[in-house]
């Protein structure tokens, strides 16, 4: 990606991933684990690295006003942030992206750049271990491991499935 253009993406997605109030290293580890994987991901599944990268430091801006609704949040900040951004040809898959990112989505049979944020996103909580240490210590076992198969169900990709597995493995071991 350009070096301006990912400097204006990252300063934009910065700002409003540091007002969410409930986790408060939303950008440092759960937004950056996320882009890692999407863009390993993409490398293996042949995406659109641009895009997926872009979507990734988007995808959850919108959870500066709370989780709920979220993804809808995410879609319209970053369709009015892309307005003033020249990126000819992507800015609609981007924001499918954004807008698809949630669970509910990962049944459909979208274009592999929503299927890799949807993965990506899933796998950016399995290894965000400061947010995993956070869940054991105020979750309940039984709810933490609904949550691993919820998580898990929104993997649609072989590849990623293939990352998660032993992942979840080792932090179904830490609930013993
Ligand atoms: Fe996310």
């Amino acid at each position: 990606m350009e070096h301006n253009l990912k400097i204006k993406v990252e300063e934009f997605a910065k700002k409003y991933c540091k007002k969410d109030s409930e986790d408060a290293k939303l950008w440092e580890n759960h937004v950056q684990l996320v882009r890692k994987f999407a863009l390993k991901l993409a490398e293996i599944e042949k995406a659109d690295k641009d895009i997926v990268e872009i979507s990734a430091l988007l995808h959850d801006i919108g959870k500066d006003k709370g989780r709920k609704g979220h993804n809808e949040r995410s879609y319209e900040l970053s369709k009015k942030f892309l307005e003033k951004i020249n990126l000819p040809g992507k800015k609609k898959l981007i924001l499918k992206c954004i807008l698809k990112h949630s669970g509910n989505f990962s049944k459909e049979d979208n274009e592999i750049e929503v299927k890799v944020i949807q993965s990506a996103d899933a796998l950016g909580t399995f290894f965000d271990n400061e947010w995993q240490k956070f869940s054991r210590e105020t979750m309940p076992k039984q709810e933490l491991l609904d949550l691993f198969d919820k998580s898990f169900k929104k993997i649609n990709l072989v590849s990623a499935k293939k990352i998660a597995k032993p992942q979840i493995e080792k932090l179904k071991k830490l609930l013993d």
